[in-house]
């Protein structure tokens, strides 16, 4: 459920006209429903409130603090995987104990950061980085709390870009050979393990791959405990799919159920990362149609958002919505929705069936809440869009549009040339 709607033929964020947004705000835009996040956090988070649990919101799917702090203020922690997102969590209010830290390259000096303001635990990608943390938390004289995030060999049937959990991706440790190096690590003196993670991919649309994980992970997780480890955390990772387009996935209700039931004969907290469940279908990018464009192949309609402002259906063919603001009664077409950016691959839908639609018109890209902008880039030197948050029927900007002075800030002429 979201509460992107029409009221009175013209598509709303809650109790707001996006046309008033785009009036006063420009485009392109993100609009992201304060109710709408609120509500999948909630029913997520709530979904397992039978048994300990703590819901870290995966902070790359929607970086911005307000976003982090809403989540925070409901109580969830976050899944960070840089030194970037560790600042932001804190800036934005996250307490310390409810940060974890994923990721296959953590750096030393990342991995300082995070000891220092005590997280709560390190999903460990590799011995290499084992060994490596171990070293950093002695020269602190610290002791690092970590889970092995481990990959159990499942194919989540996702597109492959966002798939992780098969032998052939670079995330987690096998296994098959996660038992030693969790022994390893328990002998490691400044070591304590506390947890096994995994997480197998993104986008999944059916619950099976999502219990396959469990089990193997399950069968790993009682023959440490037999061998003595206190293990208290079981991280799952996140993963669960939304509709975009004609996809089913399970209900977080659904799944909460069939893992609740999987796990219950485990004795331990469960963690949960979840980040395109809750933000995906609670944003919209905003953007304004510049020209239509026809030639002997196709249709064309060119606005002002590119592959920049909104990457997934360049890089993994990602089908979004896209709605005509104003809903009136016309003819379809079916056209390229295509940005000004110079690349073949600018583009926010093929072949789309839509109506037709006209120059100076706003659309909604819809489920953009997820991997959209925080996945946006500077290329061809355009600004990244505003960001705004719409609660009931007031707007509230929580990133300013950049300038062209924001593009050129950090670059320098050096002396020698001028
Ligand atoms: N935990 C870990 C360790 C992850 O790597 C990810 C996502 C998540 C949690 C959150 O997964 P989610 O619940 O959002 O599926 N850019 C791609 C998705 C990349 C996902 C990366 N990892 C896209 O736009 O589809």
């Amino acid at each position: 459920m979201h509460h992107f709607q029409y009221q009175d033929g013209r598509l709303c964020a809650e109790d707001v006209p996006l046309e008033k947004i785009a009036k006063e705000v420009g485009t392109p835009c993100y609009v992201y429903s304060h109710a709408t996040l609120s509500h999948h956090f909630k029913v997520f988070d709530g979904a397992f409130d039978e048994v300990p649990h703590l819901t870290c919101y995966s902070v790359k799917a929607c970086s911005n603090i307000a976003i982090i702090r809403l989540f925070a203020k409901m109580g969830g922690g976050v899944d960070i995987v840089s030194g970037g997102e560790l600042f932001r969590a804190l800036k934005a209010g996250v307490p310390s104990q409810k940060i974890v830290f994923s990721g296959v390259g953590k750096t030393k000096e990342e991995m300082r950061m995070a000891l220092k303001v005590g997280i709560l635990m390190f999903n460990v990608e590799s011995e290499a980085e084992l060994f490596a943390l171990n070293q950093v938390a002695k020269e602190m004289n610290k002791i690092a709390p970590i889970a092995l995030r481990v990959n159990p060999d499942v194919d989540p049937k996702t597109h492959p870009y966002i798939s992780t959990g098969l032998k052939k991706n670079k995330f987690g440790i096998d296994i098959s050979i996660a038992k030693q190096l969790y022994l390893k690590a328990n002998e490691l003196s400044n070591i304590n393990v506390i947890g096994i993670d995994c997480h197998i991919g993104s986008q999944l649309t059916t619950l099976s791959p999502f219990l396959d994980a469990l089990e193997r992970v399950k069968r790993l997780y009682k023959e440490l405990v037999a061998k003595g480890l206190d293990l208290k955390y079981l991280d799952l990772g996140g993963g669960l799919g939304i509709p975009y387009h004609e996809e089913e996935p399970p209900h977080p209700t659904e799944y909460a159920k069939a893992i609740m039931e999987a796990a219950k004969d485990l004795h331990c907290t469960l963690i949960f990362e979840p980040g395109r469940v809750i933000v995906g279908n609670a944003g919209i990018l905003l953007t304004k149609v510049l020209y239509l464009k026809q030639n002997q192949e196709k249709n064309f309609v060119i606005v002002d958002a590119a592959m920049n402002d909104l990457a997934r259906p360049s890089l993994y063919d990602a089908y979004h919505e896209i709605f005509p603001v104003k809903k009136e009664a016309r003819d379809t077409f079916v056209a390229d929705v295509v940005g000004p950016i110079c690349e073949s691959g600018d583009f926010l839908a093929k072949d789309r069936k839509m109506p037709k639609v006209e120059a100076g018109e706003l659309l909604a890209v819809m489920s953009a809440g997820a991997y959209g902008f925080s996945m946006s880039s500077n290329y061809n030197s355009r600004p990244r869009a505003a960001e705004v948050l719409v609660k009931g029927d007031e707007y509230f900007i929580i990133r300013e549009r950049e300038s062209y002075e924001d593009l050129v800030k950090l670059e320098k002429i050096p002396a020698w040339m001028e």
